[in-house]
């Protein structure tokens, strides 16, 4: 048990951490050209927080939560989701005081207790994005446009963008009351869960993925054709700047996400090579968000990405790994040149910007070729008795093969001017 991580969780090794860069540094970039702010929020908040802001009738307040006593009697609970903290903190700190929209995104660690398998996990990552103080449809289509942007950016090519509008609390309490009177005959039909919902959260049984509860689903009325006049405006709005950029999205009418947070604009964008867990983002409006967890009825918008998921998906549809960030320079050493002289040469490179390495296990000249070549290292400079004698290194270029010597005192400039120019 102590050799293993917990179930549910994963560690990110080094051989696949450059595709965690890779990933995030494509957010970081666009979430700047979208003019996206970073935030950082606490692992842990108060169980309130989410209990109110998430909705205790919602499957991860109900089952998933990690929530746990700590030692002054306060009851806490790992972060399920991002949007609920970042709302705490936009109170907290007085943010609607700010220039508004504000926007903000993060990449964290998400906490929920749910039956691993490919693609969910009780330990993840989301990157997401919030946006609060504006009402405008456009900000709908831009947030959404940023998601889209960034599958393209990271090369996934096939994708859907799922739209609907879940309402307000006005239009969604008389739909609601519409829909439990056209299901009540089939109440003790649906699977368990949905059973259960009938009362508390009928609106989710249209987006149950078991085949009974969509058979007995056909046909009923669907909230995107009871909306009320502000509500339907909205998503005629969005739906029109969507068009004017000419994006493709497929209206799901069926579409019920499981926060209870949503107002109005409800999206998620789901990939056709990862299987069950296909949903790689998923977001919407939540105007009385913030209202809930006790603040001003500011409204808000935004979405949150499955970041493993997306990892899966760039390597389902067979997307070219990141280019490899490895080492410039390799010094190897021979003969009795000593450890501490190979470091201060390493050293010197470093101070240049060169990406430099040693041998640090007394390797023999071959075995330290062998683990040059593992590092992939684009040059190799051979630092032996002789060499230091002569004041003149070898630098071999590692792809090419070819060998110049090198004087020693110009061996950082030349190296640094070498590596430099082949990064342009
Ligand atoms: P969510 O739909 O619960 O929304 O999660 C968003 C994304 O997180 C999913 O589409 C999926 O990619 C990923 N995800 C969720 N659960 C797991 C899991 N157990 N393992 C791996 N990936 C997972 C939210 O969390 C909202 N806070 C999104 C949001 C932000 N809405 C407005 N602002």
């Amino acid at each position: 048990m102590l050799t293993k991580a917990p179930r549910g969780t994963r560690d990110i090794l080094p051989d696949e951490v450059e595709q965690w860069q890779f990933f995030e540094e494509k957010v970081r970039a666009l979430c700047r050209l979208f003019g996206y702010a970073e935030i950082r929020t606490p692992v842990f908040e108060h169980t309130e927080l989410f209990l109110r802001g998430v909705g205790e009738v919602t499957d991860i307040v109900a089952k998933e939560m990690y929530t746990f006593t700590d030692r002054g009697d306060r009851s806490l609970t790992l972060r399920p989701e991002g949007t609920a903290p970042v709302a705490r903190a936009y109170l907290e700190h007085k943010l609607y005081g700010e220039a508004q929209p504000l926007k903000v995104y993060y990449i964290e660690p998400m906490f929920r207790y749910d039956r691993p398998q490919a693609g969910r996990y009780r330990q993840f990552h989301q990157f997401g994005v919030e946006v609060f103080g504006a009402m405008e449809p456009s900000l709908d289509a831009e947030v959404m446009m940023l998601s889209l942007h960034l599958f393209r950016a990271l090369g996934l090519g096939e994708f859907s963008l799922q739209l609907n509008s879940v309402g307000c609390p006005l239009c969604r309490a008389a739909y609601r009351a519409c829909l439990q009177e056209e299901l009540k005959e089939k109440v003790n039909s649906f699977c368990p869960d949905c059973t259960g919902r009938f009362h508390k959260n009928p609106l989710r049984i249209l987006d149950c993925k078991h085949e009974v509860c969509q058979e007995l689903t056909v046909g009923v009325s669907l909230m995107i054709d009871n909306l009320c006049g502000d509500c339907a405006e909205h998503f005629a709005a969005v739906r029109e700047a969507m068009d004017a950029l000419g994006e493709s999205y497929v209206v799901n009418p069926r579409l019920v996400r499981g926060l209870d947070y949503y107002t109005k604009t409800a999206f998620e964008i789901v990939s056709p090579v990862l299987g069950a867990q296909s949903s790689l983002c998923g977001g919407g409006r939540y105007d009385h968000l913030l209202a809930a967890i006790g603040g001003p009825d500011v409204p808000g918008i935004g979405f949150g990405i499955g970041v493993e998921r997306v990892l899966l998906a760039r390597a389902a549809a067979g997307c070219s790994p990141p280019v490899s960030k490895s080492i410039d320079v390799f010094v190897a050493t021979a003969g009795n040149v000593s450890a501490a002289e190979a470091l201060r040469v390493v050293m010197d490179l470093r101070a240049e910007g060169v990406a430099a390495d040693k041998d640090f296990l007394g390797r023999s000249l071959k075995a330290q070729f062998k683990f040059a070549d593992k590092k992939q290292a684009k040059y190799l400079v051979i630092l032996g008795d002789e060499e230091i004698k002569r004041g003149q290194v070898m630098l071999r270029d590692m792809q090419t093969g070819s060998q110049t010597d090198v004087a020693l005192a110009e061996l950082t400039s030349m190296v640094a001017k070498l590596v430099k120019g082949a990064k342009k």
